[in-house]
């Protein structure tokens, strides 16, 4: 643990801390047997976010309660599940049993994963290392596990959105105000979390992915359809319809 960089310990602490809070939005999504991707619970069938991922060897990073795992183990995948949370990792346990399909799970952080070079065909993060994770250290590292070939697709909060995100939950959702800059953008706190996140502007993503060794194949903009609704305080869909409230990567190692 003293050995892990200050943000994945800061993070471990938090995600430890909130555990409890993701055990029924985890089980509800390990319900569906359709993927239904982030915050607007978009179906796999409009979304077409995933290849045909039967036989596939697949890395989830920041696994979390493990849905994303379990939807891609229906699917025919091998999947791993690596987090760095020993209590979510006890859920995704306990929904591994509750639902009879098993893939392994690994205690660990993203940015250094204890799996060999070149031996998967897919990584995938919804909302974990994607924006938990410091994308300097995990992308290069989902670079090095990736077959030639291989795919990596992240999902998570959009550039536009962290640009207008409130500082407070308690501010209410985002509006048409810009909050804060874009350049510079890497690391975020908030004051009323303890928790450290990472969002990027377009041009460091792609330079990013590009220098990495990936190709990049398509940033998907989910947009919720006009009476959707999410759990979460931060955003409305009648703000997501205008703006993009998600993004997602999408990129072929070369
Ligand atoms: C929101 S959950 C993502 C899982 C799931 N898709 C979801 O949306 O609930 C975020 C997860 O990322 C994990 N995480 C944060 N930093 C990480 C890191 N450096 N390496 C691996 N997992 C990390 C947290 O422990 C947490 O379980």
């Amino acid at each position: 643990m003293s050995d892990l960089p200050e943000h994945v310990r800061r993070n471990r602490a938090h995600w430890d801390s909130v555990a409890d809070e993701w055990v029924e939005p985890g089980r509800l999504n390990w319900q569906q047997s359709e993927p239904h991707w982030g915050i607007w619970q978009i179906p796999e069938s409009e979304a077409q976010l995933l290849p045909d991922v039967y036989g596939l060897d697949v890395i989830e990073l920041g696994c979390g309660t493990g849905y994303v795992s379990s939807w891609l183990a229906r699917r025919g995948a091998r999947p791993v599940g690596i987090d760095n949370s020993p209590r979510q990792l006890e859920t995704a346990r306990g929904f591994q049993e509750e639902f009879g399909i098993e893939f392994p799970l690994i205690l660990g952080n993203a940015e250094d994963v204890p799996l060999p070079d070149a031996s998967l065909d897919l990584a995938i993060s919804e909302y974990g290392a994607a924006i938990w994770a410091d994308p300097y250290r995990w992308i290069p590292e989902a670079a090095r596990l990736l077959r030639p070939g291989g795919q990596l697709i992240f999902l998570g909060n959009s550039t536009f959105f962290m640009l207008c995100a409130p500082d407070l939950e308690v501010e209410g959702p985002a509006t048409d105000r810009i909050r804060r800059n874009y350049f510079g953008m890497h690391r975020f706190e908030w004051a009323d979390e303890d928790s450290v996140e990472f969002h990027l502007g377009y041009g460091d993503w792609i330079r990013l992915l590009r220098s990495s060794g990936f190709e990049i194949e398509d940033m998907v903009e989910l947009r919720p359809p006009a009476h959707a609704a999410t759990r979460f305080p931060w955003v409305t869909a009648e703000w997501a319809r205008r703006w993009p409230s998600e993004e997602v990567w999408k990129a072929r190692k070369k």
